[in-house]
């Protein structure tokens, strides 16, 4: 049994493989392939993308789609082992991952950090303990990685610019009044990496830079593959030759639970904002985001609804990949 935690055990091939039964679901969308089979979505965050994309590709393929959201509407569940109980939890993970994967044919989580202690949440610990006692597939719908969001923006890069081999992407944060999720952030850097991309990471300081994990799995990544992977805190420099601009807001790991020192450091960068002059540094850059963006804080309104922008077709190709994976895992090609 095969889980889709992350992207960094799954081979190039093995990826490339999904997203070339994304386009084949994109052209045919609707097939009994997974008549009769069940998935359950656990969401411990919001969301309206990974939602409706899960949910109504579950059902193109014949597939049911329960949303279960712990705290609301289903009980709160406690994650430590050898926890006391004593507390607002009323079941344990351990059950509930079983008891899911009785009725079900997929677990999918999305399970944000706690933004109170990085070095506790770079754990991952609910969706590690989702895998652990399910008897069936998890996927992950977004912790401190997002790797649907990767397949996503992947498809939508070679729809566009063919093989990503050698092409320019840089990641550059944005300011946000909300300390973010670094999770689309260290995806961003996986999958270019992965797929031979040069990529640049452009943020504010050095305290902005991602968990060193990622850094090193990019750097490994990018060695393989033929790609490179810098870090720089030079907005002209970065955006000079880029041909794929990927935004992304997130909160220093360096101020996890002192959000209130980092916001007056945050604020010092609202001019990395992606706008059409940076724009106008590049060849003709694509631009992108994962969404949802707020326009005129993270990217400006000429550039979000400029023939540039794919972030529409980024978002589409979730429910295209999502697919994909579910075929992937549930009706595994013999
Ligand atoms: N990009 C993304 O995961 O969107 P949602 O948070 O709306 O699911």
């Amino acid at each position: 049994m095969r889980h889709f935690l992350t992207t960094e055990n799954w081979s190039r091939t093995e990826l490339e493989a999904l997203l070339d039964d994304a386009r084949r679901l994109k052209r045919t969308p609707r097939s009994r392939d997974l008549e009769g089979r069940s998935i359950a979505l656990v969401f411990f965050n919001p969301s309206l993308r990974t939602r409706t994309s899960f949910e109504i590709g579950a059902a193109d393929l014949g597939a049911h789609a329960v949303v279960l959201e712990p705290g609301r509407g289903a009980w709160p569940i406690a994650f430590e082992p050898g926890v006391v109980m004593d507390g607002e939890e009323e079941e344990h993970v351990t059950e509930v991952a079983r008891v899911l994967s009785r009725y079900a044919d997929l677990i999918a989580v999305r399970a944000f950090p706690k933004f109170r202690d990085w070095s506790v949440d770079r754990e991952d610990r609910v969706i590690k303990a989702f895998a652990a006692h399910a008897t069936v597939p998890v996927i992950n719908m977004e912790t401190i990685t997002h790797p649907c969001q990767e397949l996503a923006l992947m498809l939508a890069i070679q729809e566009r610019l063919g093989a990503p081999d050698k092409k320019r992407f840089v990641l550059t944060w944005t300011y946000h009044p909300k300390p973010l999720n670094t999770a689309v952030a260290n995806s961003a850097l996986l999958i270019a990496t992965k797929f031979g991309m040069d990529v640049t990471l452009l943020c504010p300081t050095p305290e902005y830079v991602l968990d060193a994990r990622y850094l090193e799995a990019g750097r490994a990544a990018a060695a393989a593959s033929g790609g490179s992977l810098t870090v720089s805190h030079d907005i002209e420099a970065s955006y000079r030759g880029a041909d794929v601009v990927y935004a992304k807001s997130w909160g220093a790991l360096p101020y996890f639970g002192r959000w209130e020192e980092e916001l007056p450091i945050r604020q010092q960068y609202r001019h990395f904002m992606v706008d059409e002059a940076k724009m106008a540094l590049t060849p003709n850059a694509l631009f992108s985001h994962c969404l949802p963006v707020r326009r005129n804080v993270k990217v400006t309104d000429g550039v979000l609804d400029s023939p540039a922008s794919m972030a529409i077709d980024e978002a589409e190709n979730r429910l295209h990949v999502q697919k994909a994976i579910l075929l992937a895992l549930l009706a595994p090609q013999p």
